[in-house]
């Protein structure tokens, strides 16, 4: 169920294998830390040039847009969670919404199976986008510099050209005959040209240029109305999409109440639904607690034993009760009350694994892309945000909107297709997460800060799907409880469980023979993975500056700039 990243496969096992150290740099004043080196740097200039980390952050979303296509973007959604130097805590919700024509059968074909094909590309797949108007919310509550400032790194990456990494020109080679099928008879230019791309080949993006520049002038009008909203309503009419003009004018991001909770002295501030991510990352840490995680070894059987079993009791109550909260009752605080949770965690073994089967019956998992991406930005006053911004796959539904050079999202395939029936993988989705129009599909985005003390201790968060959950949980964990470095912490070999399938995905460098011996045992079925998760952490020290960690061993193009 895992794509495997084939072109980054080879690399990593020889990083792994090797145990290369990567360095993380300490920073006096502030620090960004994206996916890509050219955002970061973006990011880093407008905190230098006085604007704050939500200043960067707008720059950031939108370079990323320009300089790493497959998930930064201007048609697609995401959640930011938000501690300002006062210590006052906030989180932004600019997830995509179901168009007002979508209903819950519209993925079945005649015989009522599911189609994945319409979920997951083309017009159909698109969700009404969010990330203008949330970038415009964030602006108006927290920015300190022009807008217009924030806009115009991207303006100029996108008209000046923008050198392709070795990475991005293979994955939009690896995507190119994708990209080809669901915009014939278009230009796909930049995105496809006749031969394949190879590092340093420039992308100019004179269309996205023109988009962006409207934005920039016109703030949620410059998207959502307008010229830009006429490309987006024309290749909808073209190509049998059902997004409106009054669902792109109706579209609204949601200020909502962070999810709070403590880890071991510390305070950890997420995401709440439509991300499953703070949930579940509550209800994670507090069964390590409940468990003792810090009295276990890193990397021994009974660490990986352990958190599997909670993960496989936490990702099926996910899969039962998670979903938008504005169209369905989601019980967040019944899910994250230490009474339940004792309970709901009160039967795990140590000796023995847990059959899946036997957990709960009835709704499960939906599977989600692993390609969505995640920044954090801390300033030289104190204000700290994380951001997980997403198409969903891959470049999205692989449409490019013509004249407009930007890819829309795949984001309807977060829902659930089909309630109570298994999908494409084998999977069923519940209720809970069922199509409906205007609804927010769930995700598993888990943007997250954590405090000790009072005072910041990290900035996280990570892409990659469902995994994106146990990436911020075991960096949490190696921090608190196995007392890692932040740098020791990051590149720590991950592993993953989610319930259904009832299987450990594990990176290779984590297991030892006899690790690996006794989990079977036990009676895990263990797979091996390339990569699992891509995390961006920013730690603080005791001084009060700031360790940026990127995750460069998964992902050479991120970067930490500050200074
Ligand atoms: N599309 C990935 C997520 O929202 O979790």
């Amino acid at each position: 169920m895992f794509k495997i990243l084939s072109s980054l496969s080879l690399a990593l096992l020889f990083v792994f294998s090797c145990n290369v150290p990567t360095k993380s740099k300490t920073y006096q004043n502030g620090v960004v830390i994206t996916a890509h080196y050219l955002a970061s740097d973006v990011g880093n200039q407008i905190l230098k040039d006085g604007g704050n980390a939500f200043d960067a952050a707008i720059a950031v979303q939108f370079a990323l847009a320009v300089a790493y296509p497959r998930a930064g973007n201007v048609a697609g959604g995401g959640f930011a969670v938000i501690r300002t130097a006062k210590g006052d805590y906030n989180s932004l919700d600019f997830r995509e919404t179901a168009p007002k024509a979508a209903f819950e059968q519209m993925y079945l074909d005649e015989n009522g199976e599911v189609n994945p094909d319409l979920s997951q590309k083309g017009h159909l797949a698109v969700g009404v986008p969010g990330t203008v108007d949330g970038m415009v919310k964030l602006h108006q509550k927290y920015g300190k510099i022009d807008w217009k400032a924030l806009l115009a790194p991207a303006i100029k990456m996108a008209r000046n050209g923008v050198a392709l990494s070795w990475l991005e020109a293979n994955k939009l080679n690896d995507y190119r005959e994708q990209i080809k099928n669901q915009n014939r008879g278009k230009d796909t230019n930049p995105y496809v040209r006749e031969n394949l791309f190879i590092e340093g080949d420039t992308l100019h993006n004179i269309a996205l240029a023109r988009v962006l520049l409207r934005i920039k002038e016109n703030g949620r009008n410059g998207f959502y109305e307008g010229e830009t909203a006429n490309l987006i309503l024309t290749e909808m009419e073209k190509n049998g999409g059902i997004i409106t003009a009054e669902d792109l004018q109706d579209y609204q991001s949601i200020w909502r109440k962070p999810l709070i909770g403590e880890y071991r002295e510390h305070k950890i501030i997420s995401m709440p639904p439509p991300s499953s991510g703070g949930v579940a990352l509550l209800q994670l840490l507090s069964g390590a607690e409940q468990y003792k995680m810090n009295e276990l070894a890193f990397g021994s059987y009974e660490h990986i034993h352990l958190m599997v079993e909670l993960e496989r009791r936490v990702y099926a109550d996910r899969a039962t009760w998670l979903g938008d909260p504005d169209c369905c009752k989601v019980p967040t605080s019944d899910l994250i009350d230490n009474e339940y949770l004792k309970d709901r965690f009160s039967d795990i073994s140590m000796t023995a694994k847990t059959n899946s089967q036997d957990v709960k019956a009835g709704c499960v998992e939906v599977i989600e892309s692993f390609e969505t991406t995640h920044f954090s930005i801390a300033d030289s006053e104190g204000n700290a945000i994380a951001v997980t911004t997403t198409l969903n796959g891959n470049y999205g539904s692989k449409v490019v909107v013509e004249g407009g050079g930007f890819f829309l999202n795949n984001e309807m395939d977060d829902f659930s297709s089909k309630p109570g029936f298994p999908n494409q993988f084998g999977l069923v989705g519940g209720e809970a997460n069922a199509i409906e129009p205007g609804k927010r599909m769930l995700s598993s985005m888990t943007p997250t800060i954590v405090e000790k003390n009072g005072n910041l201790f990290m900035v996280l968060g990570s892409p990659g799907g469902s995994t994106i959950i146990t990436s911020v949980f075991q960096n949490i964990v190696n921090a608190i409880d196995f007392k890692m470095q932040p740098q020791e912490a990051v590149d720590a070999p991950r592993f993953h469980s989610q319930w259904l399938p009832d299987e450990v995905y594990v990176e290779k460098a984590l297991l030892s023979k006899e690790v690996f011996e006794k989990l079977n045992l036990l009676g895990h079925q263990i797979k091996k993975q390339s990569k699992i998760g891509m995390m961006a952490n920013i730690s603080t020290t005791t001084n009060g500056t700031y360790i940026g960690v990127p995750d460069t061993l998964r992902h050479a193009d991120s970067k930490a700039a500050g200074y």
